[in-house]
């Protein structure tokens, strides 16, 4: 009698449980129900749905509708809205809003297209990532890559290569990334007063500030009175002309005048082939100049102090460097490093658009500190390439330690080194190598110093 007694009393003890569960469930579900139902109404009234929660499994029904008759919505949670394409849902897909609440809601971004990755999607981390985009990314020539790691975005890659529909880039561990493409919507410049036979860097703002614009055309109206190379304004004879300023990339334009003042005398500029500055270095090596190009020690300086002409263009990287980085890429191998050319050659034209949008994007004074202006840019010279990633997580990786360490073997210099910003003009850039051949490159790495410091010039901008 006392054993079943027990036992009914486990038994109801069993069954209220089972029913407490059960009730637990069913508010769940009817909870999950009623969310689903509010969603599945608003996606059939506005393009915006709004949902409470960042994680939601939503109808496939709602799926479906949105798929037949949307082509794009925006999901808005706690105020924050992401815009995604249709075509992009799955039935049976999460919602997953976590992560993006505070930043996305950039109108930058949810008026454009953008393309995200979660950090979870990305099933083979390596160091490199190549991803078919969208037929709205797809199309263009370009992309700018973001990342967003804990709720903030920055800007990752600018202007990243697409080709054949595939986008590449260097990915880190726990960060999403947003591939973009941003319209430019208008153009901000103003008139320019010029003395006959000076020249002037047109300046340009863009709206939005982060367009991806690489690519701006200028038509002068009357090409007797001013010229525009690579961005530059030069006055040519006294008047008044306009310059169109386009965006190659969605056409909007600008039109700024142009007045080009009398000045008796022109100073004809010098047409030196070579000649030897009779400058010294504070170190005591020949400052030579030929064409325009400044050499110490027969290499071709180039940094903040020394620039090339607008038109030195050696058409890519040179043999020398593809040489070299060859040899350095077979060796790095058999360590099991992986390395590649993430940028190599720019001329002065892309390095005009680059430096632009930095300018838009940080202000001039901190672009400066990271991104060269047209003609000062070693990339120019094609002797330099930045390996595997331009991005400040580049640091302290297998591929960037394997580089400080054994570059020099094949006559390459990382040109930006840590701690030397003063000397360089610029910050720690681990993965800019420029080649010096393999002599010199051993007497720099040697001695520690830069090689403004090691041959004793600076590196500073005049204005
Ligand atoms: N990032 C280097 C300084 C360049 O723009 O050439
Ligand atoms: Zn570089």
């Amino acid at each position: 009698m006392r054993v079943k007694r027990r036992r009914l009393r486990v038994d109801r003890i069993v069954i209220v449980l089972v029913l407490f569960i059960g009730l637990i469930y069913l508010i769940k579900f009817g909870i999950y129900t009623i969310k689903n139902y509010r969603i599945y109404n608003s996606a059939k009234n506005s393009s915006t749905i709004y949902v409470s929660d960042d994680k939601l499994n939503i109808w496939n029904k709602t799926i479906d509708y949105l798929k037949e008759n949307k082509q794009k919505i925006s999901i808005n949670y706690k105020g924050d809205s992401v815009t995604i394409d249709t075509k992009d849902l799955k039935n049976g897909m999460n919602v997953k809003l976590d992560g993006y609440n505070k930043t996305i809601d950039e109108p930058l971004f949810n008026e454009v297209d953008s393309y995200y990755i979660k950090s979870n999607d990305i099933l083979n981390l390596s160091s490199r990532l190549e991803i078919s985009l969208p037929s709205y990314l797809s199309k263009y020539d370009i992309v700018d890559v973001y990342k967003v790691k804990k709720n903030k975005i920055t800007l990752h890659r600018a202007s990243v290569d697409v080709v054949d529909g595939t986008a590449s880039f260097n990915v880190e561990k726990d960060t999403d990334y947003f591939i973009t493409y941003i319209d430019v919507k208008s153009i901000k410049s103003s008139s320019i007063t010029l003395d006959q036979g000076k020249e002037e860097k047109i300046k340009v703002q863009y709206n939005p500030s982060n367009a991806t614009n690489l690519g701006l055309t200028y038509k002068v109206e009357n090409e007797k009175i001013a010229k525009v190379t690579g961005g530059r304004v030069k006055a040519l004879s006294p008047g008044e002309t306009t310059v169109t300023i386009k965006s190659k990339s969605s056409g909007v334009t600008k039109d700024i005048k142009i007045t080009i003042n009398k000045v008796e005398e022109v100073v004809k500029e010098d047409t030196k082939k070579v000649e030897n500055t009779g400058r010294k270095t504070s170190k005591g090596y020949d400052i030579v100049e030929k064409d325009g190009i400044t050499y110490i020690d027969n290499l071709m300086i180039v940094n903040k102090t020394y620039s090339l002409p607008s038109t030195y263009n050696p058409g890519g990287l040179t043999d020398e460097f593809n040489n070299a980085f060859e040899e350095m890429r077979a060796a790095a191998a058999l360590d099991g490093i992986e390395l590649f050319v993430a940028s190599g050659f720019r001329d002065y034209e892309y390095q005009v658009d680059l430096y632009n949008k930095y300018v838009n994007i940080d202000g001039p004074e901190l672009a400066d500190t990271y991104s060269a202006r047209p003609g000062h840019s070693e990339h120019q010279t094609g002797l330099t390439a930045d390996i595997n990633s331009a991005d400040e997580s580049f640091e302290g990786t297998a591929e960037a330690i394997w580089l400080d360490k054994n570059c020099y073997k094949y006559g390459f210099i990382v040109r930006y080194p840590k701690g030397k910003d003063q000397y360089t003009g610029y910050e720690y850039e681990p993965w800019h190598l420029r080649y010096v051949g393999k002599e010199k490159a051993k007497k720099l790495y040697e001695s520690g110093l830069s090689m403004e410091e090691y041959y004793g010039f600076t590196s500073e901008y005049i204005d």
